[in-house]
């Protein structure tokens, strides 16, 4: 059996372990995308060595050198990772302190624990940036293709069935909305991923006189007032994932949106409705049928919400039965954090570039919009405004639907006499409620879809987003 010495082995072992072992244990096939954070963590501890006295000048000198050096290799593709150093943090320590004999100081008051924690947060903050910068990119798609048809009018739906009228624009905005409680979900975790764990040790901090603040600060783990952000707690600080389980939380709601945005699109892409039309470079074709145009991104947008339920899901059982304080199990956390990371950030960037091209079909919408059967509902406010109760005003214009139907007329066609014998209270002016263009004005309460309203929140929207 061949074997090697991972730095993880004390003296205390004869030998190293089984290359079924490596193989089975090892991180670093996953787990070296974390370099960066990782060497970033490593040089804020270096700093704090140094002004600790643990390091020379020299010493820590020599550590920065190095480490730039590794840095310009790994981006360059050059470093050699070695799985039998079983992750991200022990081949990067290894192989500095192969090159700078100082980088065996490196280690003093730390172990993986509080370091891969404190990676882990790091990466995840830069995460959770990047997301809401693409994030409030999609809203700014969303509320442009608004704007760019912010006449046009389509039938709301309630059990997939025509219900009432609505702008195109206001459809759109309940997304811009949704993603708006996105975007603070996220920002609310960010605030509980900024804190630093280093200085926790393996899980009961260290004898030596680390300064903690030091490094939180380095490494920008402060609040807004710039009071460093840290864990107050060692067995909790290397045991705690609930700011990698929050963020798959958030990102799981968020992939419910993302998901819903996508049913619509690919309804509205139907020659059923017929409401928009997806430019080619955003649809893909059938390998037999000729004719067809596929909205597969959107219906990858829907299908992929399932795995980063999944991986919430994942992360959840991961935690519930561990003791105190880490166990390797915690390893399995990294592929369904990366997984929910990447799968969400890749469809909130195309869903936005998807959006920005997509045409909407005006004629195929009038034509829907102008179902009078959609203002029903302002024929029975126009007996309430008259005085009927509206229950009494709702079985009437029911009664009125139900003749409609049985002369084969459409609602808005209807005779002041036919009205008037389902019930005497409807006037001459009963008919002028089918004006879809007034009907629309009428809406202006906060939040209804009405013409004025629909054109504040545009607005509102726009100005949010600049
Ligand atoms: N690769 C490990 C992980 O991802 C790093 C921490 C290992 N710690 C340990 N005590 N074995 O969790």
């Amino acid at each position: 059996m061949k074997t090697t010495f991972p730095v993880s082995r004390s003296g205390r072992f004869a030998r190293g372990p089984g290359a079924d072992v490596a193989q089975f244990t090892e991180s670093i096939s996953f787990d070296r995308r974390l370099w960066r954070h990782d060497l970033l963590g490593s040089l804020a501890h270096a700093a704090m060595l140094r002004k600790i006295g643990v390091l020379t000048r020299a010493e820590h000198a020599a550590i920065v050198k190095g480490m730039n050096a590794i840095t310009r290799e790994i981006e360059a593709g050059k470093f050699r990772w070695r799985p039998a150093l079983e992750d991200v943090h022990m081949n990067l320590e290894a192989e500095l302190t192969r090159r700078v004999p100082a980088g065996a100081k490196l280690h003093t008051g730390r172990s993986r624990n509080d370091q891969v924690a404190l990676d882990l947060r790091l990466w995840l903050r830069d995460e959770i940036v990047a997301l809401f910068g693409e994030t409030t990119d999609l809203q700014r798609a969303l509320v442009s293709l608004g704007e760019k048809y912010s006449d046009v009018l389509i039938p709301g739906y309630t059990h997939l069935q025509r219900a009432q009228p609505v702008y195109l624009a206001h459809h759109l905005l309940a997304y811009v909305e949704m993603l708006e409680r996105d975007l603070h979900r996220l920002a609310g975790g960010f605030v509980r991923t900024n804190v630093c764990p280093l200085g926790s040790g393996a899980l009961a901090g260290s004898t030596l006189p680390l300064k903690r603040e030091l490094v939180a600060k380095l490494l920008g783990f402060v609040d807004d007032g710039g009071k460093p952000q840290l864990t107050q707690n060692s067995m909790d600080a290397v045991s705690d994932r609930d700011f990698a389980v929050e963020f798959c939380a958030a990102a799981a709601l968020l992939a419910v949106h993302l998901s819903r945005l996508a049913e619509d699109v690919i309804l509205w892409a139907s020659a059923e409705f017929n409401f928009i039309r997806i430019a080619d470079a955003y649809t893909t074709g059938s390998s037999l049928m000729p004719q067809k145009k596929n909205p597969d991104i959107a219906e990858l947008a829907r299908g992929k919400s399932g795995r980063v339920f999944g991986n919430l899901m994942a992360l959840l059982t991961l935690l519930k039965g561990l003791p105190l304080t880490y166990n390797r199990d915690l390893q399995e956390d990294k592929e369904r954090l990366f997984d929910t990371a990447d799968t969400v950030r890749a469809t909130v960037r195309i869903m936005a570039a998807m959006l920005r091209h997509t045409a909407v079909n005006r004629a195929a919408c009038a034509a829907a919009a102008g179902d009078p059967a959609l203002l029903a509902t302002d024929l029975a406010d126009y007996l309430v405004k008259k005085g009927m109760p509206f229950r009494q005003a709702h079985h009437a214009v029911g009664a009125v639907v139900a003749l409609a139907e049985k002369t084969g007329k459409p609602l808005n066609r209807l005779t002041l006499a036919e009205l008037q014998s389902v019930d005497k209270a409807f006037g001459r002016d009963a008919l002028g409620v089918f004006d879809l263009k007034r009907a629309m004005a009428k809406r202006n309460l906060i939040g209804a879809p009405g013409t004025k309203e629909v054109a504040k929140q545009l607005a509102r929207w726009r100005e949010q987003l600049a």
